[in-house]
């Protein structure tokens, strides 16, 4: 066979445009979604329900159809059975109860291409794995379950009819963000919102508009455009303010924003916010926003210069009387609304980013945030690829939530092991990331290899030299019995720094007055009750507690829970059951923070 170099280069090029389209990782999503010129594609999709994986070796992407008699094919997405998106497929279909494994998805949908304009597919949320496919040719992929991702089809995208095809697969993985384990229920599938969005050849991707660190009066932010014109006049202007701020991007479409003005600072008391309107010559887009500033100063946490004490609860992502994976505008009003009754200035997101309502809703309420990417318990820091892993998920986060004034903490651990090979370098790499990313928040992690020894907690993670707060989740009077009286309880600090306790309580079942009272195992809403009355005899005495956040808001599902009539499934340290009934603690709870 004579040596073609016409079929050297062929072969060549297939080979990279194999890889290239085998590993086409997914865009960090522009931000501002709702602020964006888009078709909403929830709804009911077509699904192939594949246990087993064999829908990547059928490829049934292309759904193939018999060309002869003799042909036959093995799978159908239109004679299958539909799903509702955004929402988790486990709660959907009772044969899909428990399912850890791939459901496909399809919807189709018409587009009219036009001369100058951009195709993007953003979705809210897809847990865990997603892999993208338009009308038969694979897009990319994006791992991570609680952050949004996009791809361009401009190139790809039919005029008229297109098939856009889905594989979400909530297999856990050893090497994910969670990891193998953790204590809520794994709900898979496409969770939140997904939506085709069209834009101008050139687009503002992304914007930080918010108070320079120390300041309550200067802006200090960027915009940054997508697309080839990157040189152009942008104004950014907050009508209420009379401010019409003018500047120019660079060759690289970045333009830094400075401006000043007498704001009405976002507060709990008067959660403030402004229409800011952000132009460039080819692209418009409007946002509400608050003006804050939090900082840290010794043992305090100040907001707006002033010294607060967070009263908050912590709320895993999770429908009220439902109890499947939360992801309206309603479950977020009906979640933080029980947290406005308890008495709380602050929420606990855990132990993931929650949906975009959630964060805007608790905004709006008056309600701080913190908000956390789940690098959970045991985490593999040493695997290869891991720090990059960790960078995406919370740049995917600051992306997405960096102009919600609300939060004022990135949370990029909970729990995490100092014997884990690799664990302090990564998180302090991950810390020091995050701080370049955003210089205008508090960054933590939650701890909890305190000691505990003669009634004296000592704190001695050195990862929290990195941090702005300590974090330390405690859970004395339930899985550590107390061994002295609360009151007396004495903390001590490798550093001084403001202290949240970022979990506290125990179980109990709602309505379980029966058993001994004094016994953790008669789960009664009594003993829950006597911890938290503890607990608050000990915050009492706790010099530089600058604030707390109980475990947790609501009841909510976690497989390990297996005490049959007393979890059965449930994570039962709820101050409400799962149908919001509140519990004794519920009571105590909210007249400690009511008399703070
Ligand atoms: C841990 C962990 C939570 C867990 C809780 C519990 O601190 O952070 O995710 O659910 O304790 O044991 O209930």
């Amino acid at each position: 066979m004579f040596f073609s170099l016409k079929k050297y280069r062929r072969n060549i090029f297939l080979i990279i445009a194999f890889f290239f389209t085998r590993f086409t990782y997914a865009q960090l999503a522009m931000t501002n979604i709702d602020g964006r010129n888009k078709q909403n594609l929830d709804g009911a999709w077509k699904v192939i329900i594949d246990p087993t994986d064999v829908g990547e070796w059928r490829q049934v992407w292309t759904e193939k159809k018999p060309q002869k008699k003799t042909d036959f094919v093995e799978y159908s997405f239109d004679e299958g059975p539909v799903l509702q998106v955004p929402g988790d497929f486990n709660t959907q279909m009772p044969e899909l109860a428990y399912l850890e494994g791939v459901v496909w998805y399809k919807k189709t949908f018409t587009y009219h291409k036009k001369r100058n304009r951009r195709l993007f597919v953003y979705f809210g949320a897809v847990n865990y794995r997603a892999g993208v496919y338009l009308n038969g040719k694979y897009i990319g992929s994006h791992d991570g379950g609680f952050t949004p991702f996009q791809f361009e089809l401009t190139d790809s995208v039919a005029e008229g009819n297109n098939r856009l095809i889905v594989k979400a697969d909530n297999q856990r993985l050893k090497e994910g963000l969670p990891g193998l384990g953790y204590d809520w229920f794994n709900y898979g599938g496409i969770t939140r919102e997904v939506y085709l969005v069209e834009t101008g050849k050139t687009f503002i991707e992304d914007y930080h508009i918010q108070l320079q660190k120390g300041s309550l009066t200067k802006v200090a932010g960027w915009v940054i455009l997508n697309g080839i014109n990157k040189k152009q006049k942008i104004t950014v202007s907050i009508p209420e303010l009379k401010i019409n701020y003018t500047t120019s991007t660079d060759s690289a479409g970045h333009a830094d924003i400075q401006f000043s003005s007498d704001f009405q600072l976002w507060s709990p008391m008067n959660p403030k916010l402004y229409k800011v309107w952000i132009r460039s010559e080819q692209d418009t887009i409007n946002d509400d926003i608050g003006f804050r500033s939090i900082e840290v100063q010794n043992d305090a946490v100040l907001l707006n210069k002033k010294a607060v004490f967070l009263k908050g609860v912590d709320i895993h992502e999770e429908r009220p009387f439902h109890s499947a994976r939360a992801f309206s505008q309603h479950d977020a009003l009906t979640l933080l609304t029980w947290a406005k009754e308890l008495g709380c200035n602050f929420v606990r997101l855990v132990h993931y980013p929650h949906s975009e309502h959630m964060v805007k809703q608790a905004e709006k309420m008056g309600l701080m945030v913190w908000d956390e990417i789940p690098v959970y318990q045991n985490i593999e820091f040493n695997a290869p690829g891991m720090q990059g892993r960790l960078n995406s998920m919370m740049r995917e986060m600051l992306r997405r939530d960096r102009n919600r004034c609300a939060v004022i903490i990135w949370s990029l651990s909970n729990e995490t092991y100092t014997t884990t090979p690799n664990r302090t370098q990564a998180l302090i790499e991950l810390a020091k990331n995050c701080r370049t990313e955003d210089s205008t928040r508090l960054i933590t992690g939650a701890l909890s290899n305190q000691s505990y020894v003669n009634n004296t907690v000592t704190v001695w993670d050195t990862i929290v030299n990195y941090y702005d707060v300590i974090a330390v989740n405690e859970y004395l009077g339930w899985y550590v019995p107390w061994q002295g009286k609360p009151s007396e309880v004495t903390w001590k600090f490798a550093v001084q720094k403001p202290l949240i306790i970022s979990e506290f309580g125990g179980e109990a079942k709602y309505g379980s007055h029966f058993g001994p009272k004094e016994e953790a195992n008669s789960w009664s809403e009594e003993y829950q009750e006597q911890i938290y009355k503890d607990q608050i005899q000990m915050f009492k005495t706790t010099s530089n507690l600058a604030g707390v956040s109980p475990w947790l808001l609501i009841d909510y599902r976690s497989p390990g829970r297996m005490q049959p009539v007393k979890q059965n499934g449930y994570n039962r340290k709820g101050l409400l059951s799962e149908y919001g009934k509140r519990k004794k603690a519920w009571f105590v709870l909210k007249q400690y923070y009511n008399s703070r």
